[in-house]
């Protein structure tokens, strides 16, 4: 196992299992799914399960579950579902005061354990618990960032598809800003392989496509009475992979801000190059007025979850 890479996935429950199933699909390295003492043998359960479905798939990765830190000695990569998700009638705010001690235990053992891990956070209020993160461990910008953005903007880009009856893969757009409700899709940058998307689908349609991406994770939690597991996990993956593989991916991603957008320490979504340095990039493009403002209120919002973590 020495020469694979070794992914941590921290919360081994439904986006921590299908982080894995990918990981291990992809053979991007050994999997070890970590979760509580008390969840451990679930985890080791989901694991063993797991490496059995390489025996018919055809992989080779190890996954193993765990609760020991140890375990986790020198990962390459983490990536953290740790917390508990949302229910009807919940916003991700909401989930703050139960999921701020999880992240802060997450973090110290992390930075004793796996100091030079690429760090990907997905626990909700995402982009509040990357912050957490990162102030906890204090590791390099470049190393931390928070899955949100790959995920709103493949929302966005369904929404605009089935809209314009065209392929998904030929929609290009990127939701930027906060994880919440007021996340700011880009619709001066979407296009439907290079062609504004306002050739396509009418200014009213458009608006309620963006009020669809905003409260596109609601749309699911009222639907299955918890939180998406699907999207999110392959979107994480996506930016493991971009890192692992240096692809040089193009990607919105929360991220430490030190100016850019006219934003300083916070994390927030921008376009963002990972590559295999981590996140070597970050791509300003220029914004509408409208998009400015939204992104405004975004930050806004953004920051004052950060000040009850702050505080806390
Ligand atoms: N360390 C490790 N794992 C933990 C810890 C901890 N300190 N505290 C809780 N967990 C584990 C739980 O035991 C559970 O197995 O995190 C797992 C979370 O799994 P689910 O409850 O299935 O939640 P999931 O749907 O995977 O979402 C996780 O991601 O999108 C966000 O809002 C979502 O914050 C939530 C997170």
């Amino acid at each position: 196992m020495a020469n694979r890479k070794k992914i941590g996935l921290i919360g081994a429950g439904n986006i921590g299992g299908e982080l894995a199933r990918l990981c291990a699909n992809k053979e991007l390295g050994d999997v070890f799914l970590f979760d509580i003492p008390a969840k451990e043998n679930f985890a080791k359960g989901k694991a063993l399960d797991l490496e059995q479905n390489g025996a018919i798939l055809g992989y080779d990765s190890h996954v193993r579950g765990t609760a020991n830190w140890a375990d986790l000695e020198g990962a390459d990569v983490l990536i953290v579902t740790a917390g508990i998700p949302r229910k009807p009638g919940q916003s991700r705010d909401d989930l703050v005061a139960v999921n701020l001690p999880i992240i802060r235990d997450v973090a110290t053992n992390a930075k004793k354990h796996c100091p030079n891990a690429f760090v990907i956070v997905i626990s909700n209020p995402l982009d509040a618990m990357v912050y957490e993160y990162k102030r906890v461990t204090g590791c390099p910008k470049g190393m931390i960032t928070g899955m949100a953005g790959v995920l709103d903007s493949a929302r966005f880009q369904l929404f605009l598809a089935r809209e314009a009856g065209v392929s998904v893969k030929d929609v290009r757009a990127m939701v930027l800003g906060g994880h919440g409700d007021d996340m700011v899709p880009v619709l001066s940058m979407t296009t439907i392989n290079g062609i504004p998307v306002s050739n396509f689908i009418a200014k009213d349609k458009l608006q309620s496509i963006v009020e669809r991406t905003r409260k596109g994770g609601g749309e699911i939690v009222n639907l299955m009475g918890t939180s998406a597991y699907y999207a999110p996990a392959t979107a994480a993956v996506a930016m493991a992979e971009a890192y692992l593989l240096d692809q040089k991916r193009l990607l919105a991603c929360a991220t430490y801000l030190e100016g850019e957008y006219g934003y300083k320490d916070l994390f927030m979504g921008v376009p963002a190059v990972i590559g295999g340095k981590g996140v070597e990039k970050i791509v300003e493009i220029p914004l509408s007025d409208e998009e400015k403002g939204m992104l405004a209120k975004s930050a806004a919002s953004v920051q004052s979850i950060v000040d009850v973590c702050k505080k806390s």
